[in-house]
């Protein structure tokens, strides 16, 4: 895993050796913030070692490295799921590249099922915390020490103190924000109604098929990070219809403005 992790942190490096202030994860409808990038070097994955290539429509497959507000960022546009078949290791290969770049904040965005009741299509919703058994740990097999412990508190995955600032920045944008804990579902089929209710009876408010192995990996290299979902449906049983990726995709596509102008407040005031 060094290797891998070693070849990629290489050439990003080559490309790019300044310093970087936050990773940023655009999940579907986050996509425009790329667009805000000034001055953007764009890397394609297939150029990165390691790095597969998205297969999912809406999931691009280029690293944005340039500026928003005054920061430098470093933003995936697409991200690897669990579901594409790739191992956690793989899924969560950009974080540990982004920790050996020096990078201290990740914001790791997606969108997701709305499970509790007040959470409807185009809320944007942050993560508190989150639910993650169900899936095989990131950390699972040989402790990458240089990272962090074998052993890792996830007390606080999600910064409180990020949390603030998010919450300030709604304020200031006039932009609706709640906040939630989000369970991770392996995918890719969406939940049963069963499932739904079994997640909210554990205490999940929304459920989608990525971000927790990223943040888990981000928290246990010492990374600080912030988690924003955005709703795109009701989840199974609980809204009208059948669930299909294409609504998920227009749905997003609707609150992408909001979202960029919050992500952006947020990085102005950090
Ligand atoms: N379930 C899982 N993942 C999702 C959903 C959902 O309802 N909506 C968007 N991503």
């Amino acid at each position: 895993m060094y290797t891998k992790i070693n070849e990629a942190y290489e050439y990003i490096h080559s490309r790019y050796d300044g310093k970087i202030d936050i990773a940023i994860i655009l999940g579907s409808g986050l996509g425009p913030l790329a667009d805000e990038i000034e001055n953007p070097i764009i890397i394609d994955y297939q150029d990165i070692p390691h790095f597969p290539v998205s297969t999912i429509p809406g999931h691009e497959g280029k690293l944005y490295i340039g500026t928003i507000a005054n920061k430098t960022v470093c933003a995936m546009k697409g991200r690897f799921h669990y579901y594409e078949g790739h191992d956690m290791d793989i899924v969560t290969l950009p974080i540990r590249v982004f920790a050996k770049l020096g990078i201290p904040y990740l914001f790791v965005t997606n969108a997701c099922g709305g499970i509790r009741d007040d959470l409807n299509p185009g809320q944007i919703t942050l993560i508190s915390d989150h639910i993650g058994f169900m899936a095989p740990s990131p950390l699972r097999g040989p402790n990458l020490d240089e990272f962090g412990p074998r052993f890792k508190d996830m007390t606080e995955v999600y910064s409180k103190q990020l949390q603030e600032i998010a919450k300030n920045a709604a304020k200031k944008t006039n932009v609706s924000l709640k906040e939630g804990v989000y369970c991770f579902f392996k995918g890719p089929m969406f939940e049963t109604p069963a499932e739904i209710r079994a997640l909210k009876a554990i205490g999940a408010d929304m459920v989608g098929m990525s971000t927790v192995p990223e943040a888990i990996v981000a928290r246990h290299s010492g990374m600080t990070t912030l988690g924003i979902s955005l709703v795109t449906n009701k989840a199974a049983g609980l809204g009208q219809s059948e669930l299909n990726h294409q609504e998920v995709m227009e749905a997003a596509d609707q609150a992408e403005v909001n979202l960029v102008k919050l992500v952006k407040q947020i990085i102005q005031d950090m």
